[in-house]
């Protein structure tokens, strides 16, 4: 490196932010699969029971596809309610990013063909993994496109069908995860750096791979000889998720100059009651200020922050200006924050 490069490096991060360009929520929309499976049911074959199941996760029934349904058909259903709830149309759209464990094809990838079935004809299209963590990335790239104005109006996609990786005789997991999509509508609107500009005002993404064996699919659509089912060391992830979370919730609030006094709402990724409130509770939020699906979604990985926040906004629960947490943490391990102002 040279030494005049080194130096331009080393006055990098006390470079004052000001970013002329920020991406704000549009619409939000979410498609949920009409079959809706309940912990007793789910009791008559499995040696569990709707108690246990409420108390330890909060998750009463979960949704599970029907078998035409896919992360394609569910994605794109949430996707145009998203249009729908911003008045855009498709011809205005030049990215759709889906994030997605479960796509149905290893290529071409859903968002290619969600943007195909929302007749959208121009622009790019692509997927990206980060499990239960999917939404909070997808995010983060699509800001970053739209800072560097390389799109203007983004949709961005949470869609699982995790009801197909799931081995149905293991109550450890299968109790926990349901299927659905959820949507958003980034587009690209005035800013002037200070933390009360509206829309995404920063995202915060980590990774640990060294904890990939605490959560994962044992299979991938390339191996003939096992299509995947999930595995997971729930404590460890448990552990993990409380002390990553509020780790990347504080450095969110830190980089913005805001503190938990500023929060209006948690919407969290939704894998345990337990992890949720323990989160609200540091924020000092009230519980009607925390957005909770989990107990009619249950997890649904990718998809339960844009299904939970389509659900706040469709309900006027959130209103125009408030500040918004996102945080999610999922198999890599992966975590990460968004702080976003409606
Ligand atoms: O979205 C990705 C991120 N995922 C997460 O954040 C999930 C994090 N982990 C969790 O949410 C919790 O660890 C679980 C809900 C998965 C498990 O709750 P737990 O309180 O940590 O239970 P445990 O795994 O320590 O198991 C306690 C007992 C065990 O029995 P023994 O060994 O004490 O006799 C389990 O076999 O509960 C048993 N158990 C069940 N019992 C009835 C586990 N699953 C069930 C079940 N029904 N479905």
């Amino acid at each position: 490196m040279t030494d005049d490069l080194g130096a331009l490096l080393a006055s990098a991060p006390t470079l004052p932010r000001t970013p002329s360009v920020r991406s704000l929520l549009a619409g939000t929309g979410g498609y949920l699969p009409e079959r809706v499976l309940t912990n007793d049911e789910l009791a008559r074959t499995l040696d569990t029971s709707d108690a246990w199941i409420v108390e330890r996760t909060g998750i009463r029934q979960r949704h599970i596809a029907g078998p035409h349904e896919t992360a394609c058909s569910m994605g794109a259903a949430a996707a145009r309610a998203a249009l729908g709830a911003a008045g855009a149309a498709p011809a205005d759209i030049d990215a759709v990013i889906v994030a997605t464990s479960t796509p149905d094809q290893a290529f071409p990838a859903v968002a290619a063909r969600i943007q195909h079935a929302l007749g959208i004809q121009r622009g790019f299209a692509f997927d990206l993994s980060a499990a239960c963590s999917g939404f909070i990335y997808a995010l983060a790239v699509a800001d970053a496109f739209i800072r560097l104005r390389q799109a203007r109006h983004a949709l961005v996609i949470g869609t699982e069908v995790y009801s197909r990786i799931l081995d149905w005789q293991d109550r450890a997991t299968c109790v926990l995860f349901g299927d659905g999509a959820g949507a958003v509508l980034l587009s690209a609107g005035p800013g002037t750096g200070a933390s009360t500009d509206r829309g995404l005002l920063s995202t915060h993404l980590h990774a640990d791979g060294a904890l990939g064996d605490i959560l994962y699919v044992d299979g991938a659509v390339g191996r003939r000889d096992r299509p995947g089912t999930l595995m997971m060391n729930g404590r460890e992830v448990f552990r993990h998720a409380v002390a990553r979370m509020a780790e990347t919730v504080d450095e969110a609030l830190a980089d913005n100059g805001l503190t938990h006094a500023d929060v209006d709402w948690l919407v969290p990724h939704q894998a345990n009651l337990r992890i949720i409130d323990a989160m609200g509770r540091r924020l000092h939020l009230p519980p009607e200020r925390v957005v909770v699906t989990i107990d009619r979604h249950a997890n649904t990985s990718a998809a339960s922050i844009p299904l939970a926040l389509a659900e706040a906004l469709a309900g006027q629960r959130i209103r125009p200006g408030q500040l918004v947490v996102m945080e999610a943490l999922g198999g890599g391990l992966t975590w990460g924050s968004a702080l976003l102002r409606i």
